[in-house]
């Protein structure tokens, strides 16, 4: 029986070189194993995930007018409270969806520690999402659905995910609009412990809500939050945003992060990130603590999706500086498919090409424009990376996460 062998034989050459010269990634759901990160093990196959796989065809919203992300931040009293009750009533239904449902909440959260601890694989090894250039489009990807799940249960395709702006301080101008509040706070609507945006495993320090966020927050530091003032915050948020999106951004690979291809293999944590996913996006993380510290928890907090937006709109900002800060067009980036439930419990596949344009997606972010306040920043940034440690020792009454990240 020669001919089995030698087809086993052929296939395996081929898969060695497509690993060798590259193919795009495939998700698939076969094989999906208990995955793991930093040595901590993660159960979080999705429950579901048998029956039809679809393409993703853009005519989802052919029809629909573009709708516009917006600031939360940024909306006066009544946007604020219309949008307060419309989230709170979208995420309680996505909670009270039954636990093995894949649109339910809990089903999110797990899709995400799934793509993000190694329990789907590509020739013999895990993959990661995260510390790679499908970082970006991951999430958008990610968030397009969460979107897609809400407006489905809202009974209303024009509800929109806001954005947790929290690049922006009060005084910042962004092109031609003003926004005079800051988002550099945590948000309100996600503070109240009454509320289904609320999310008991967080470890924010008490003073915290008074305090902007730190984006320059270091992994090393993600245990136990040193305390920062706030002006000393304010200004090194700045500092950090012009590092890692102007500095820190003028080649694809420096940006999105590392190649990862068909077989690739998975990488430490933090290695071969982009330098907005490492820093600035990390740090909030770290920051609000609790589950979203690390990214096989991360989903189970909801401010993770308003977060996240404001990590999409960046992405979009970046190619305004121009020189080299394009998105890859490298077919193995275009190309790499992911696998994801949508509205109606389909499984759909997307390629990384048809997230490239978020108005074919249905949606534009407020303040797309370049916020001067850190764009044109100049100044001995590199002063404000040096980490502070004094202040009020509060920490006792912070709980601890896992000591993953
Ligand atoms: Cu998938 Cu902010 O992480």
């Amino acid at each position: 029986m020669g001919r089995p062998g030698g087809l086993a034989i052929v296939l395996l050459v081929a898969r060695q070189l497509a690993v060798i010269y590259g193919a795009p990634l495939k998700t698939t759901f076969e094989g999906c194993r208990r995955g793991s990160l930093s040595g901590v093990d993660y159960d979080c196959c999705p429950s579901e995930y048998r029956g039809p796989i679809l393409d993703f065809e853009l005519k989802y919203n052919a029809s629909a007018p573009v709708r516009i992300r917006r600031a939360m931040d940024c909306l006066d009293e009544d946007e604020a409270s219309e949008y307060g009750e419309k989230l709170r009533k979208g995420i309680s239904l996505m909670k009270a969806l039954p636990a093995d449902d894949p649109r339910s909440f809990a089903q999110q959260a797990r899709l995400h520690c799934a793509y993000a601890t190694g329990s789907f694989v590509t020739g013999s090894e895990g993959f990661d999402i995260h510390f790679s250039w499908f970082f970006h489009p991951w999430h958008r990807w990610f968030l397009y659905f969460h979107e897609r799940i809400l407006q489905t249960l809202l009974g209303d395709p024009t509800f929109t995910i806001y954005f947790w702006h929290w690049d922006h301080d009060g005084e910042a101008i962004i092109g031609r609009n003003k926004c005079s509040k800051s988002g550099m706070y945590f948000p309100a609507i996600y503070a109240d412990p009454d509320s289904p945006l609320f999310h008991a495993a967080r470890s924010l320090r008490p003073e915290f809500p008074a305090l902007p966020v730190d984006l320059g927050l270091t992994g090393a530091e993600s245990m136990d939050v040193p305390y920062r003032p706030k002006d000393l915050l304010l200004a090194r948020n700045v500092a950090v945003m012009h590092d890692v999106m102007v500095i820190k951004s003028n080649t694809s690979r420096i940006f999105l992060g590392r190649d990862l291809r068909a077989g690739g293999k998975r990488v430490l944590p933090y290695e071969g990130g982009g330098s907005l996913e490492v820093t600035g996006h990390a740090s909030i993380h770290w920051w609000v603590g609790g589950d979203l510290r690390t990214p096989p928890t991360a989903g189970k907090d909801p401010v993770f999706y308003a977060h996240h937006g404001n990590i999409d709109r960046l992405w979009k900002l970046w190619p305004l500086g121009g020189q080299g800060r394009a998105n890859p067009t490298d077919p193995d980036f275009l190309d790499a498919e992911f696998l994801f439930y949508d509205e109606t419990k389909n499984v759909v596949r997307v390629k990384v090409r048809d997230a490239m344009d978020t108005r074919a997606l249905g949606y534009v972010y407020e303040f797309e424009e370049r916020n001067e306040a850190w764009w044109n920043y100049q100044s001995t940034w590199n002063s404000w990376l040096k980490p502070v440690t004094h202040g009020p020792d509060t920490t006792t009454e912070r709980s601890q996460g896992d000591p993953t990240s």
